[in-house]
C-alpha cells in the first residue's frame, strides 16, 4: 500500500480547541496534516483557523458523552487524539462519563475506522486513589488499551504555557491576596512540563515515532515541591506575599465551599489529587517512557514562565529603575 503523505493524512483531533488542543493543532498543522478538530461547539473554535492553511482545519461537532456523534468524527480519519477532559464535574459532565467512557468511545471508533489512536490521560492516573479524576483516568487507560491495543497513551504533568490554569491562576491570586496557601504544607512534588513538549509528543506518537501500547510520562527537567512552585511564581511577578502551610483537612472544607462557584477555583477531589507527588516515574524513566525517549529535549520552566507572568507585575512589562 503507497505511504500516505502528510498532507493526505486526516487526523481527528477530540478537544482540540482546548489548552493542550490548540498546541497539538498548531504542531499538526505545521507537519502539514489535514486536522479535523471534533469539539462540542464547534462555531466556537474558529480561533484555530489560522494555525493552518485555508481548509486545513475543520471543526465538527462531537460530545464524546455520545456514541453516535464520536464515530461520526473519527469516519475516514487515519488517526485519532482524544484531550478531551474535565476539571471538575458539572451536571452530566462527569469525570466516569467524559474521562472513562467517553475515551472508551473514541478508542472503539478508532478500531471500527481503523485509525491509530494518541490518548491523553494524566500523571497520577490509579485506580485506588483517592481522586476520583485520577481513577476515572486510570479507567479510562485500561479501556482505551483494551478496545485498541496499539494505542499511544501519553501523561503529561501539570502543562504550563501562555494560557495555563495553574501559574496564572497562582499569580493571579496573589494579585488579589496578602498571601499563598500552601496545601498540605506544599511537599507535593511537581514536575511542570511546557504545553509546547507535551505536543511535540503526540506529534511524535502521529509520526509513527512512539511505541504502540505503551504509556508515557511527559514531565519537564525539574522537580520542585508545591512550595518552591508558588516561590518562582513570586519572583517571577516580583512580589512578596505570605505562604501559609494549610492543612489537607483545612483545605478540603474550603474547597468544599468554592465547589460550588461557577469555575471553581479549588474541589474536595482536586485537594485530594494534591496528596500524591505528580512526577515521572522511575519505571518511565528506566524504559525511556518520557520526552527525551521520544527526542524532545523538555523546555525548563524559566525559559517560558517569565514571558506570559510578567502581566501580573505591579509594573507589567515595564521594569522599575532603580533611583539614580
Ligand atoms: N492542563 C494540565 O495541566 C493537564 C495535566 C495533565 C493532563 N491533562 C490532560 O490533558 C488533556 C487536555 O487538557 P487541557 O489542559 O487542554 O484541558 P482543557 O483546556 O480544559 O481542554 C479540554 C477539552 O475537552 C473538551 N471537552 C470537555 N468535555 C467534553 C465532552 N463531553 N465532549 C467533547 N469534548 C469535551 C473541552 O471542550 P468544551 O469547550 O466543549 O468544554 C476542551 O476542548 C485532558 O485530558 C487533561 O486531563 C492536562
Amino acid at each position: 500500500m503507497p505511504v500516505k503523505s502528510n498532507s493526505d493524512t486526516l487526523i481527528t483531533v477530540y478537544g482540540g480547541d482546548g489548552f493542550l488542543g490548540r498546541h497539538v493543532v498548531r504542531a499538526l498543522a505545521r507537519a502539514d496534516y489535514r486536522i479535523r478538530v471534533a469539539v462540542r461547539r464547534p462555531e466556537l473554535a474558529g480561533h484555530l483557523q489560522p494555525l493552518g492553511r485555508v481548509g486545513q482545519i475543520h471543526a465538527v461537532q462531537a460530545n464524546v458523552r455520545n456514541a453516535a456523534s464520536v464515530d461520526a468524527a473519527a469516519r475516514g480519519a487515519d488517526v485519532l487524539i482524544n484531550l478531551v477532559g474535565i476539571l471538575f464535574e458539572r451536571g452530566r459532565q462527569r469525570f466516569e462519563a467524559v474521562h472513562t467512557m467517553g475515551a472508551e468511545q473514541v478508542a472503539v471508533a478508532a478500531q471500527v475506522h481503523g485509525a491509530r489512536l494518541v490518548h491523553v490521560s494524566a500523571i497520577g492516573a490509579d485506580e485506588n486513589s483517592p481522586s476520583a479524576y485520577a481513577r476515572s483516568k486510570a479507567r479510562a487507560e485500561t479501556l482505551v488499551l483494551a478496545a485498541a491495543p496499539g494505542a499511544v497513551v501519553m501523561r503529561p504533568s501539570i502543562l504550563f504555557g501562555p494560557e495555563d490554569d495553574f501559574f496564572n491562576r497562582f499569580a493571579a491570586m496573589a494579585r488579589l491576596f496578602p498571601a499563598l496557601p500552601l496545601i498540605g504544607g506544599g511537599t507535593t512534588r511537581f514536575q511542570p512540563v511546557f504545553v509546547g513538549d507535551a505536543a511535540a509528543a503526540i506529534a511524535a506518537a502521529v509520526e509513527g515515532n512512539a511505541r504502540g501500547g505503551t504509556v508515557y510520562e511527559l514531565g519537564g527537567p525539574e522537580v520542585r515541591t508545591f512550595k518552591e512552585l508558588m516561590q518562582f511564581v513570586l519572583k517571577t511577578i516580583e512580589r512578596k506575599r505570605l505562604l501559609l502551610p494549610l492543612p489537607f483537612f483545612a483545605a478540603k472544607m474550603q474547597a468544599s465551599l468554592l465547589q460550588f462557584l461557577p469555575k471553581p477555583p479549588l474541589t474536595p477531589d482536586q485537594v485530594e489529587l494534591l496528596r500524591t507527588d505528580n512526577v515521572v516515574s522511575e519505571a518511565a524513566e528506566r524504559a525511556g517512557r518520557t520526552l527525551r525517549g521520544l527526542g524532545i529535549e523538555p523546555e525548563p520552566m524559566e525559559a517560558i514562565v517569565p514571558s506570559y507572568l510578567w502581566r501580573f507585575r505591579k509594573t507589567g512589562q515595564f521594569r522599575t529603575q532603580p533611583m539614580a
